[in-house]
């Protein structure tokens, strides 16, 4: 972002944020810092506020959500993205998990699994439920804060290969290219997973 836009002063926040950036952009700032404590020193600050894929590290998402928009400018956008499971199959029907007994009917059901594990784990330590419709809890979340004058709610189905079929030829293209991203992705956090099971001695395919 702060690449693109060059003109901005960017503050990237996380609990571990990347420091191995190349030739990381002057206008960009990056900080170690536990969103569920707030950011009081950055209250009325910024004219846009990104927050992507946190929700399995945020124990209070309403308070949250509040606190965020506490960080803007009068005027400034809140823009919050995520991910929720379950995994949906052709006919977007939600794919049960592939089960840890040994018996592997078929394997489609691990990318389920996995969401299911993380989502299990996100709880144990404390989140706010991070699956289900995530799309809807949001919504009621980011209305809660009461000062967010029109939220905005979109749910996208992103493609976890590169099969599906668009209403044109250019959104086939498009979101094929989005599935085989996200396949390659999806293979790298199953081998990460399944090397995880491995260390515990579960059986694994
Ligand atoms: C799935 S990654 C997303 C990373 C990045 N936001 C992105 O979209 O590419 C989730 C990130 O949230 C961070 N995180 C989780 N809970 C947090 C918290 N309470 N405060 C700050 N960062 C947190 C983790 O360290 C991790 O880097």
């Amino acid at each position: 972002m702060a690449k693109k836009f060059p003109h901005v002063h960017v503050v990237g926040v996380d609990l571990a944020p990347r420091t191995d950036i190349p030739s990381q952009p002057p206008n960009l700032r990056l900080e170690f810092d536990d969103a569920n404590l707030g950011f009081p020193h950055y209250h009325g600050c910024f004219d846009v506020v990104h927050c992507r894929s946190m929700c399995g590290g945020i124990n209070d998402r309403n308070w949250f959500f509040s606190e965020l928009e506490r960080c803007l400018r009068p005027g400034g956008v809140l823009i919050v993205i995520d991910c929720e499971t379950p995994i949906l199959d052709h006919n977007k029907r939600p794919m049960t998990p592939a089960s840890l007994d040994g018996h592997y009917p078929q394997t489609r059901g691990w990318m389920a699994r996995i969401m299911y594990e993380a989502g299990q784990d996100f709880a144990a330590r404390g989140a706010s439920p991070v699956f289900g419709n995530i799309a809807s809890e949001y919504s009621r979340a980011l209305m809660a804060t009461g000062s967010l004058p029109n939220p905005v709610v979109q749910l996208m189905h992103i493609p976890l290969g590169p099969w599906p079929i668009g209403n044109t030829e250019v959104e086939t293209r498009w979101i094929r290219q989005l599935g085989e991203m996200m396949r390659r992705n999806a293979l790298v956090s199953d081998f990460h997973f399944l090397t995880y099971l491995n260390s515990f001695s579960l059986p694994t395919h």
